[in-house]
């Protein structure tokens, strides 16, 4: 089903304007292996590319990143995010759901699937052991949401996806209205915008859960990447990986990050909440303010060069090392989806906030307008 699609405008600009450059052409997936009805709604593959060369593609199926190619030190392209070649592979079984896709209500997970708000207690689906996990076995991943593409007055592309959500779906309360807007820049920078409203209270901390691995290949570990996260604290857990409420530092621990130091430096540490979570998957309570637009990650390939920023006006970030992945199933260009090849950055709120009155609030009500904005900026060193 793949069509072979090689970006020639792209490799021509660049040549000419580095003419000593390696510029090798790279393959789109083709919007026909996306071609398809679910549930009576069209199923869509929309391509942003921009000036440079840099290119991302978006199924409005779980408003979900399936390709993002940005340029490596030597001058190719290297596609950075997990993802599979048809929609028919998303739809196997046996793949990785979270793949890419835009997940909640609640990113993460809340204890048992039970908060009490306002002072009715609500019981979501139970998808994670007791737990509800990424919005439940029905959440946002799962859903057809309506997409359209928009050239910005500064020529950038964007893809705006929405989603009405009714009241009770997955147990939570309210018709929920959430649009997510991704925007590739001129500057190599993919923004996730995210805009929600109500008609009754609820909770809310959508996420984009890509798993990047910056050597453009699952034929290479993600230990290898070189992580700076900007958190003095993390939100420790229960084996359940719900948080018990504390907020600790993380100074002199495997994971202080602030200064920048290979992910699998210590990933083996005997540290108890690393052995909870089998490597690193927590959250971490980021240094700023309020609701602060900050750089939250930035993550570096030595081999490729290539370096992402995270940006977020979130308060938190999980950083998730890969370590329930087992090889067993297989993404684009046959890349086997290996144990830690794939490493995940969500800014959120923080897990199971809604059962934790001294974490940020994570309520929305009728009036309010939910909003976030995540920037994936790309460049080499
Ligand atoms: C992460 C979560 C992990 C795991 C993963 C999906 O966001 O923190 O525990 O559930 O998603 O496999």
């Amino acid at each position: 089903m793949k069509k072979v699609i090689t970006f020639i405008a792209g490799a021509l600009l660049l040549a000419a304007c580095t003419p000593k450059a390696q510029v090798e052409p790279y393959e789109l997936i083709s919007a026909e292996a996306f071609d398809t009805t679910l549930n009576g709604q069209a199923v869509t593959l929309f391509t942003m590319v921009n000036k440079n060369g840099m290119a991302a593609q978006v199924t409005n199926y779980g408003a979900r990143l399936v390709s993002l190619w940005v340029p490596a030190r030597d001058g190719s392209f290297k596609d950075v995010v997990w993802g599979y070649e048809s929609i028919a592979d998303y739809l196997d079984p046996g793949t990785d759901v979270y793949s890419g896709p835009v997940v909640g209500r609640y990113g993460n997970r809340i204890n048992k699937g039970r908060f009490t708000l306002d002072g009715k207690e609500y019981q979501l689906t139970i998808n994670d052991g007791e737990n509800h996990l990424h919005g439940g076995s029905g959440g946002f991943w799962s859903k057809v949401w309506q997409g359209r593409s928009v050239i910005n007055a500064d020529s950038s592309e964007s893809v705006v996806l929405t989603y009405q959500s009714p009241d009770g779906e997955e147990g939570y309360p309210g018709n929920l209205s959430i649009t997510v807007t991704y925007t590739l820049t001129n500057e190599n920078q993919l923004v996730i915008g995210y805009e929600a409203t109500t008609d009754a209270p609820t909770v809310i901390n959508p996420t984009s859960h890509s798993y990047f691995n910056l050597h453009g290949t699952t034929a290479q570990s993600t230990n290898s990447h070189v992580l700076q996260i900007n958190a003095g604290s993390f939100t420790p857990t229960d084996a359940g990986l719900i948080p018990t409420g504390e907020i600790a530092s993380v100074e002199g621990t495997p994971l202080d990050f602030r200064q920048p130091t290979p992910i699998g430096e210590r990933i083996e540490a005997d540290f108890e909440p690393m052995k909870l979570a089998k490597g690193y998957d927590h959250n971490w309570v980021l240094d700023k303010t309020g609701s602060a637009f900050s750089e939250a990650a930035v993550v570096y390939e030595p081999a490729t060069g290539i370096v992402m920023t995270v940006t977020t006006d979130q308060p938190g970030m999980q950083f998730y090392s890969g370590n329930f992945m087992d090889g067993k199933d297989t993404g684009k260009r046959g890349d086997k989806h290996n144990f830690r090849t794939g490493v995940a950055f969500e800014t959120q709120n923080f897990p199971d906030a809604p059962n934790h009155p001294n974490f940020p609030n994570p309520v929305l009500r009728p009036g309010e307008t939910y909003m976030q904005t995540c920037i994936y900026a790309f460049g080499t060193k």
